[in-house]
């Protein structure tokens, strides 16, 4: 056997290469992706990490779903979303010009970025451009939005909500010196993830009264809340609100998400979009849903039922839970990091989400599930604590 060997010492097929330039955008070379809850397929698993609702679609809208599966696959769906839209427009009072479906409320999140923001490369000095080049949003909240910005190239202003994530009001906001009333979007998740907490419309109104540019009100757990804000895009010109059919109407696997607000905005999206971003199936289905609401609000309060339980219970037991207006709870753990509980829960096949960002790293994002997987969970926490050394626990002091 012939055995090469290079002068430089490296491997002869290291050397031989020549260096290409990547053929990969440096924007995109640098990005940090969205990372997204996981998904593994373990059996037994109970999956409390991506806020997905325990309870299935209604039985009428599984039967449309599979009355559609037929020859009509081979066909386009409605590029516009047309009945569906109708449908939405009665149930928000409105109408259909003033909605635009998208695939998840991600792609609408994602267009209107594009659609309201300018990217920075080019933006000349001055306040008034950095204003059009800025995505604007609260930390913590939502964590796609500074990828959104960073994917399209947008200045990003991440401002700290108070150490309690309340809204901070408008002199607050002035006083602070950081917050943007001119940026060109500014996205505000309510009621908050990962934090729970729900704004109430008065707040969120004299925010919007104050932005000058386009401001969305992402409501993704709005129907697990006490009031939602979607009176405030049918009122002011420069506001959406954003909803999905994911959480409260158990659809995530079918890809729906809308937002409401000014036909000029809506035009905006609608300009932007895929021609067919909607899938047919999800027309289906959501339109399915809207005529059987009555099977949903049943869930949402067996949600805030079995929230309220779970809350008591964890509390019970040393941890700090935070009051929510969603289908989780955001929790300080006792005794160990969150980091640890996150371990030792999936040791006990439940898992739960944990975000290293510094403002929640101390917590524990806990999707509400079943009474039966509620109680799973608080089994085994009580576990959890009850085999920590007692010596350990004096040792550790509370965070
Ligand atoms: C605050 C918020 N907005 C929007 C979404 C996106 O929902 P979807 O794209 O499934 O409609 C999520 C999903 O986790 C979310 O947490």
């Amino acid at each position: 056997m012939l055995h090469l060997k290079s002068t430089t010492g490296s491997s002869p097929r290291k050397s031989a290469a020549p260096r290409r330039p990547s053929l990969v955008r440096a924007r995109v070379r640098r990005l940090h992706a969205y990372v997204p809850g996981e998904q593994p397929k373990i059996k037994g698993l109970i999956k409390l990490n991506t806020n997905e609702n325990p309870y299935p679609p209604s039985p009428k809208v599984l039967a449309a779903v599979r009355a559609a599966v037929d020859g009509r696959l081979r066909l386009y769906p409605d590029p516009s979303a047309q009945a569906l839209r109708e449908k939405l427009a009665r149930l928000h009072g409105c109408r259909p010009e003033n909605l635009m479906v998208g695939n998840g409320s991600d792609e609408v999140l994602a267009l209107a970025v594009r659609a309201f923001s300018e990217p920075q490369a080019g933006t000349e000095k001055g306040s008034r451009k950095v204003a059009k080049a800025t995505v604007q949003y609260f930390t913590p909240s939502y964590s796609l939005y500074p990828v959104l910005a960073d994917i399209h190239g947008a200045a990003k202003n991440a401002v700290p909500l108070p150490a309690n994530f309340s809204l901070p009001d408008v002199a607050a906001l002035r006083r602070g010196r950081r917050w943007n009333f001119n940026a060109a979007l500014t996205l505000v998740t309510t009621p908050n993830a990962p934090v729970g907490r729900g704004y109430t419309t008065r707040e969120l109104e004299k925010l919007c009264r104050a932005q000058r540019g386009v401001v969305i009100l992402d409501e993704a757990y709005v129907d697990f809340a006490d009031e939602n804000a979607m009176s405030l895009a049918l009122k002011f010109p420069h506001v959406l609100v954003a909803r999905t059919f994911s959480k409260a109407y158990s659809l995530c696997f079918q890809r729906i998400g809308y937002c409401v607000g000014h036909p000029d905005l809506i035009a905006a999206l609608d300009k932007i979009r895929d021609s067919y971003n909607v899938n047919g199936l999800g027309q289906v289905a959501a339109e399915a849903t809207l005529s059987d609401l009555g099977f949903y609000r049943a869930n949402f309060q067996a949600i805030r039922r079995t929230r309220s339980e779970l809350s008591q219970a964890l509390t019970q037991l040393g941890f700090r839970v935070l009051p929510s207006q969603t289908n989780f709870i955001l929790t300080q753990p006792p005794q160990f990091p969150a980091q640890d509980w996150l371990q030792k829960l999936r040791d006990r096949k439940i898992l739960v989400r944990w975000f290293r960002a510094p403002a929640v790293k101390d917590y524990l994002r806990i999707t509400i599930g079943t009474p039966a997987e509620a109680m799973a969970l608080v089994r085994a926490a009580r576990q959890i604590l009850k085999e920590t050394p007692a010596a350990r626990r004096q040792h550790s002091p509370r965070r």
